[in-house]
Formats: C-alpha cells, sequence, structure tokens
C-alpha cells in the first residue's frame, strides 16, 4: 500500500488487537487501510452536522473505491445529544437500511460521535465492526482508544454504555486545522493529564514545547498523540474493563470531580477537557491538602493548564451538589469514593479511603476562591 508517511502502533488484546494509525492527511488512504481488516462491503459512517461538511465526501470516496458501499448517518452536535433518543436515531438508519452483521460502524468525529458509535456498534445485532476516526485533540489522545463507549443520563455522564473495542483508529492530524481553538485546548488538558498520572519527562517537553503545540506544528503534534496513544494503549492493554487494582482507572486523573462539574453545569455548557482540568486541579489540591504531593507539584500543574488557557476555576453550585454528583459517578465501589490523587508529576494513585471531609473541604476552597457564598 502507498501512503503518506505514518506510524502503527498497536493495543495488543489478543486476538482483539487493533492498530491505530496515526499521521497526516491519511483520510484519503483510509478505503486502503479498512479493506484487509473489514469482511463485510456495508459501512455507516457516523458523524456530526459540524464534522460531516468538512470530512465526510472524503470519507466516502475513499470507501467506496474499495468498494465498500456507504451510508451517512448524521447526528446533531454536541453533548447534550449524547442520550437514547438520538441513539435509537441510529439504530433506526441502521435497520432501514438493512445493516447486516459484518457491517462496520464507522465514527466520524470527536468523542461524543465515537461513544455514541461504540456504543450502538457494541449492541447493534449484538455486535458489529466499529471503527474510529477521530477528528478532536481529545479524541485523538484518549476517547478513540480503548473501547470504552456509551451516552449520558440526566443524572450523570456515561452512565449507560459498553466496551467495546474498535478495529482500527485512524488519526489523520490534519483534521486539527479546521477545529476550534476552544476544543484544541480543551484537549490539551487530557494531554497533560498522561504526564501528569504516568511520565514526568513528557510533562516537561510539553512545559518546552507548548507553545509549537498550540501553533499546531505537525511533527510536535504527532509526536504528542503518539506518546499518548502509547501510554493509553499499555494502560488498556493491562487493564482492559478497569479492574480494581488495575491501572486503568489512573486515566481518570480529575474526572470525577470534572464529571461532576459537567453534569451540574448541564451537559454542553463546559466543554468535557475544561471540565477535566478543574478537576484535575481539585484532585492536585486534594492531594496536596493529603499530605500525598508537595505545592510545588500542584503549581506546575496549574501553570502548565493556565498556559492552554484552560479555566482552572470550579463552577459556584452548592458543595452538596458536588458530593452528591460525584456520588453517581461510575467510579463509586462499595459506597466509597475511588479517587486518582497525584503523588508527584508523573505519578498518581488510586485511592478509596479519603475522609469525604477533606473532598468536602477542598470543593469548599475553590468555592471560596469564586467569591461566591458556599
Ligand atoms: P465533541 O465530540 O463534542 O467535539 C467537540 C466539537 O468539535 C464538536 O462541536 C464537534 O462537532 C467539533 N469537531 C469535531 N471535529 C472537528 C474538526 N476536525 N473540525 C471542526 N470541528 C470539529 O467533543 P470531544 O472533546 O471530542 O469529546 C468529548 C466527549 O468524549 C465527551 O462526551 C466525553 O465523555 C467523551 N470521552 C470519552 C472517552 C472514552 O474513553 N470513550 C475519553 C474521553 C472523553
Ligand atoms: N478516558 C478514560 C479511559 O479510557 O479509561
Amino acid at each position: 500500500m502507498s501512503h503518506t508517511l505514518s506510524e502503527t502502533l498497536t493495543v495488543d488484546l489478543g486476538s482483539r488487537s487493533y492498530p491505530i494509525v496515526i499521521g497526516s492527511r491519511l483520510l484519503p488512504q483510509l478505503g486502503a487501510y479498512l479493506q484487509p481488516l473489514l469482511p463485510g462491503r456495508q459501512v455507516a459512517i457516523v458523524s456530526n452536522t459540524t464534522v460531516a461538511p468538512l470530512y465526510l465526501e472524503q470519507v466516502e470516496e475513499a470507501l467506496q473505491q474499495q468498494g465498500f458501499a456507504t451510508l451517512a448517518i448524521l447526528l446533531p452536535d454536541g453533548e447534550a445529544y449524547k442520550t437514547w433518543p438520538h441513539l435509537q436515531t441510529l439504530f433506526d438508519a441502521l435497520i432501514q437500511n438493512h445493516f447486516e452483521r459484518s457491517a462496520t460502524l464507522l465514527a466520524l468525529g470527536g468523542g461524543v460521535v465515537g461513544d455514541m458509535t461504540g456504543f450502538a456498534a457494541a449492541t447493534f445485532l449484538r455486535g458489529v465492526n466499529f471503527v474510529q476516526i477521530p477528528t478532536t485533540l481529545l479524541a485523538q489522545v484518549d476517547a478513540s482508544v480503548g473501547g470504552k463507549t456509551g451516552i449520558n443520563h440526566a443524572l450523570g455522564k456515561n452512565l449507560i454504555g459498553a466496551f467495546y473495542q474498535p478495529r482500527q483508529v485512524l488519526i489523520d492530524v490534519q483534521t486539527l486545522t479546521t477545529l476550534p481553538v476552544r476544543e484544541r485546548l480543551a484537549g490539551l488538558a487530557e494531554v497533560i493529564k498522561y504526564g501528569i498520572i504516568w511520565d514526568e519527562t513528557f510533562f516537561q517537553r510539553l512545559e518546552r514545547d507548548l507553545d509549537g503545540l498550540l501553533l499546531l506544528q505537525q511533527e510536535l503534534l504527532i509526536e504528542t498523540i503518539r506518546t499518548c496513544c502509547t501510554i493509553k494503549a499499555a494502560v488498556v492493554a493491562a487493564d482492559e474493563r478497569e479492574s480494581e487494582g488495575g491501572h486503568r482507572a489512573l486515566l481518570n486523573l480529575g474526572h470525577t470531580f470534572g464529571h461532576a462539574i459537567e453534569t451540574l453545569s448541564g451537559y454542553g455548557q463546559l466543554l468535557h477537557g475544561e471540565a477535566v482540568a478543574m478537576g484535575m486541579v481539585m484532585a492536585a489540591d486534594l492531594s496536596h491538602r493529603l499530605g500525598l504531593c508537595g505545592a510545588e507539584a500542584v503549581a506546575r500543574i496549574r501553570q502548565l493548564l493556565a498556559r492552554c488557557g484552560l479555566p482552572l476555576q470550579a463552577p459556584a453550585f452548592p458543595v452538596d451538589a458536588y458530593l452528591e454528583a460525584m456520588g453517581r459517578d461510575k467510579k463509586v465501589l462499595d459506597g466509597a469514593l475511588r479517587l486518582v490523587l497525584v503523588q508527584a508529576i508523573g505519578q498518581a494513585v488510586i485511592r478509596r479511603d479519603i475522609p469525604l471531609e477533606s473532598v468536602r473541604q477542598t470543593i469548599q476552597q475553590h468555592l471560596q476562591a469564586t467569591g461566591k457564598p458556599v
């Protein structure tokens, strides 16, 4: 196959292993990449009303050239539509168009499209092939890899879903050129997360190279995405289903706070990456409060996130509302909050013995900084 320069990583899951291809201008090669992987000819391209006008035609052509028959299914754009009724419209289209078990659902878009398409693929006819073409930075470094799929419930984020791995992830960094700046910055929050939980050298590289990344320098982008995907692939290969005692839960740094922030704010008000940035600062502050990490680590985390222009101040909701929303998160086990805390840059730990009072004080500390009554 002749194609543009690209690199391939593998998520090693035995017979369900799959490649993550990373490069620039890869979309025209998509059909050739998928040809040897997919048994059937039917491909439903699931996208949304923002991404489809930008990339659908290219993807359709690339697939049709290789003999695939394509059907485009467009969802409305936004986190607020990652819901059961919109999943139902996807199933309607598949059934009306006689999609069979050998078919493939291909997600073309950010994490919302990816999570919904993956859940549809996991459940339609008890499971059909699934391919991820992530087009946001956040989805390229996190959401498209590892097989977490699902939808939101009014009472909590991602509460309904399934683990279901794709057959391939194809990351074309060229798609990031059309991504709004605010979305790019939100993606950087998840990039920084990997440095905090796993790799201090990577965190240092981000401190050094952030300006180039903000300018979308292609080599830097590819190298950064590759590092994130390498970490994620290793974590997922070792602990696919976020088991007790495994490492996958480390990827949730800031997410228990962040999911509460998203739920309380109303889906779509804050971007997922923005809520995660606030949540990571809260988790770092809590870690410091408990004597797990020094003030310098917290300051470096705050500083790097702030250089991305990310909001770090949690929105003002009553502390009890925060605690209740956090208690509904999937990370709760036997009624105890499972929190990811920071021991040092590059080293995180999962704890379920954190006194609720310390969590309460951390939330209060953030809310007091907003100047609003708590
Ligand atoms: P998103 O999917 O809402 O995309 C952000 C915005 O960018 C949308 O308006 C989208 O239409 C637009 N967009 C996408 N690609 C574009 C492009 N190339 N050019 C122009 N506009 C483009 O948000 P996201 O940040 O990608 O993903 C967030 C979602 O991912 C959340 O629902 C979160 O829960 C989920 N998530 C899942 C996992 C996982 O492991 N499954 C991990 C992290 C986040
Ligand atoms: N985004 C967290 C995970 O995939 O486990």
